[in-house]
């Protein structure tokens, strides 16, 4: 059995949830590596509906060890509240089948605040945030002043540690008429869950090495999608976590060559909830329907996805930069009731075609999608579990979309349940 990498292809929604369930059933670990509790699933399991966002999806089945790496950003709180919810459902989370990194970095109430404040500010491009403290967050850690898990094991320490990240913080807050953050208070707050926390803390990488000699087979389950990768994606419109499979690695502590298999989930058509460029977004009754019919609101805010045709384009680019070695296809039962299909295969920049996606995002914003036509299917997908009984026009569009993109379909689904996929590879099978 190889170990699997799992991520988002598109700008994240692709339906990863369902996904990431069938695989966690067959792992024996499961380790988020980047994101907070921005990101959010439901799962499904034994009829009873779990809602998921900070911890990682084999947390809601019996005997699966779940792990938060050091690339999670993670509010403790949230975590808390997280954990209390699912307890209320049954589920057991105790130090033997969680583990979080002690490096992992805290998200705490000033950075909530902050997100906030940016977002409702007049004077710079409101991003499109969760409005969860993510982008301040990360900002601390890489700015060398964050708190981190094991922080809150030493009383002495966090203090120190806390004036580092005040100074900045209270600086900021100055300039925009916020009151002082109390210290105080904030120790204390943290004094009343840090047990709650550091029991579950530990040296993450070393878990894994010894998951690894044990020859566990252990699932990497991003968050959001490559497009909204900090380096990778539309910046500024972009989350503040390295949503690349390549993160897999840094953000649990393994080396790259622990991964056997990355899977990317794409679905058949583009969402993008947020701002931000979004080249082939259909702002008419096409974009609506394809809403309504794919029920795109967003599960951790509740806001209305922005809808668009295929972007064959992106998702090459996504295939290319995260190495992806098959593609999940989600929800093409959505498109069934189209008389016609648009694909976008390049763009148009400044009269030139271009294959890919720029950097610079005044031209991000520019490009013109040139499209290939499909046939609709106009026949009912859904349920659907053998590649047999696709439509042949349905056939076609998933071929092609292999085809573009130089990479195999591992699976399609057909419907939010479990079932209804097309099974064409299973990505832990060493292939
Ligand atoms: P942040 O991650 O809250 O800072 O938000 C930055 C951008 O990422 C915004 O456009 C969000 O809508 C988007 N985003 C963050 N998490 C998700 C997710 O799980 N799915 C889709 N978009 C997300």
């Amino acid at each position: 059995m190889s170990n699997v990498t799992v991520i988002g292809s598109q700008w994240g929604d692709e339906g990863k949830g369902k996904i990431v369930d069938w695989l966690s059933e067959k792992a024996d670990v499961i380790a988020r590596f980047q994101g907070g509790h921005n990101a959010g699933h439901t799962l499904v399991v034994n009829q009873v509906t779990y809602k998921l966002k900070l911890l990682p999806s084999g947390i809601v089945r019996k005997n699966k060890i779940s792990i938060i790496g050091n690339g999670v950003v993670i509010d403790p709180w949230a975590l808390l509240d997280e954990i209390k919810q699912l307890e209320k459902l049954g589920i057991k989370i105790t130090e033997k089948n969680l583990y979080i990194a002690e490096n992992a970095t805290l998200i705490l109430p000033m950075h909530k605040e902050l997100d906030g404040i940016r977002e409702d500010t007049k004077n710079t491009d409101k991003i499109g945030t969760t409005r969860r403290g993510i982008g301040p967050a990360y900002e601390d850690k890489v700015g060398r002043r964050a708190i981190r898990v094991m922080d809150l094991a030493n009383k002495n320490n966090l203090s120190k540690r806390l004036d580092m990240m005040l100074f900045h913080h209270n600086s900021i807050r100055k300039s925009l008429g916020k009151s002082k953050i109390n210290k105080k208070r904030l120790i204390n707050d943290l004094a009343k869950i840090s047990s709650k926390i550091l029991k579950y803390s530990t040296p993450v990488w070393k878990k894994i090495e010894e998951f690894k000699n044990k020859k566990k087979t252990i699932l990497f389950e991003g968050a959001q999608g490559l497009l909204l990768d900090v380096d990778h994606g539309t910046y500024p419109f972009v989350t503040s976590s390295n949503t690349v499979a390549g993160s897999a690695s840094t953000g649990t502590g393994c080396g790259p060559n622990t991964i056997n298999y990355i899977l990317g989930i794409v679905k058949a058509y583009t969402t993008r909830v947020g701002e931000g460029p979004f080249p082939t977004e259909l702002k008419n009754e096409i974009g609506n329907k394809i809403g309504r019919k794919g029920k795109e609101f967003g599960t951790v805010t509740n806001r209305k996805r922005r809808c668009g045709w295929f972007d064959a384009v992106l998702v090459k680019q996504s295939c290319i930069i995260s190495g992806i070695s098959g593609i999940a296809l989600t929800k093409i039962d959505v498109l069934d009731q189209f008389k016609d299909l648009y694909i976008c295969v390049g763009y148009k920049l400044n009269g030139k075609r271009v294959n890919y996606l720029p950097s610079a995002l005044s031209d991000q914003f520019k490009v013109k999608p040139i499209y290939k036509r499909f046939d609709g299917w106009l026949e009912n997908t859904q349920g659907i579990k053998k590649w047999k009984d696709l439509p042949v026009k349905a056939k076609k569009y998933v071929n092609f979309i292999r085809d573009y993109c130089g990479v195999k379909v591992s699976s399609i689904s057909t419907s939010p349940k479990r079932e209804d996929t097309i099974l064409l590879e299973n990505p832990f099978k060493k292939n």
